[in-house]
């Protein structure tokens, strides 16, 4: 049987090096917190809890605890949240991701300048509400058409455009037409990462030319949903695990080539074992 797990299955870059960060922490001895969950997947989190790093959600929350190290995961957060854990006393780990660090940089730079922030994205995303925070919480939030009409400023203003860096690029660039031309004074910055996209378009290909198809992710989580959908429409012998012990293989084993990919938030080892299991 051949077996191939897709190049970019699993942890993003980001992601990928926020978890590195928070084991390399786990192992200094002292008291580690994270700043919300380093990522939604059930086991890093118990695996991480065992080894005495706790979750932490707001700055009350953190300001009760003993000191210690606390960790920014890779949505990032505002200056000014970033500056009160400092200021508590914490030894602050930055894992924001380099991706959104620039985002922070821009907006940062652009409204010092005088210039109008707009971020096209989700204003309840933690992504999203940090980057604000870098530009003094004045940014316009937009996220579709409708909240586009309802932007107001005078003709000629200076505005920044920045994006989440999930948003999809097709409707970026939509709302950023529309933006354009309402007489402003507009500099865009094309901010999304590609790293969802790549991972789906992969998924797509290797679906494609697999008898059997092993999409591996936690049951909550939408963007393995999606990569199934994705793996679906391409090989009809595709199945959804969340880990080896799902695993069928009686099934498996009757195919020839299986292709495997995984969720943002399955670690390598949960893969690793899974194509082993295949491989037996
Ligand atoms: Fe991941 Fe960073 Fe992109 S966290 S999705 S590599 S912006």
């Amino acid at each position: 049987m051949n077996v191939k797990v897709a190049e970019n299955a699993g942890f993003c870059f980001g992601v990928e090096r926020a978890v590195d960060m928070v084991y390399k922490e786990a192992m200094r001895g002292d008291n580690v917190y994270t700043f919300g969950s380093i990522i939604h997947n059930e086991q890093v989190v118990r695996e991480l809890e065992q080894q005495n790093v706790k979750v932490v959600n707001n700055l009350e929350e953190l300001r009760r605890m003993p000191k210690g190290t606390i960790i920014i995961r890779s949505h990032g957060v505002s200056k000014a949240v970033q500056d009160a854990m400092e200021n508590m006393g914490f030894r602050v780990v930055n894992a924001t991701c380099p991706f959104v660090i620039k985002i922070h940089k821009i907006v940062f730079e652009k409204s010092n300048e005088g210039r109008q922030i707009i971020i096209i994205g989700n204003e309840d995303h933690p992504e999203v509400m940090g980057i604000n925070g870098w530009c003094h919480d004045k940014a316009i939030i937009v996220k579709d058409e409708k909240d586009v009409e309802k932007i107001s400023l005078e003709e000629g203003s200076k505005v920044c455009i920045v994006a989440q860096t999930t948003f999809n690029y097709k409707k970026f660039e939509v709302l950023v037409e529309i933006i354009s031309k309402k007489r402003y004074d507009i500099i865009a910055f094309n901010t999304i990462c590609n790293a969802t996209e790549v991972r789906q378009r992969e998924a797509r290909e290797l679906a494609s030319v697999s008898d059997a198809m092993l999409v591996v992710g936690g049951k909550h989580s939408s963007n393995t949903q999606k990569l199934y959908e994705i793996c679906k429409k391409e090989c009809i012998n595709t199945y959804y695990i969340q880990t080896v012990s799902d695993l069928n293989l009686d099934i498996i084993k009757s195919f020839h080539n299986v292709g495997i990919t995984a969720g943002a938030s399955t670690p390598n080892k949960i893969i690793k074992e899974v194509q082993i299991a295949c491989q037996k």
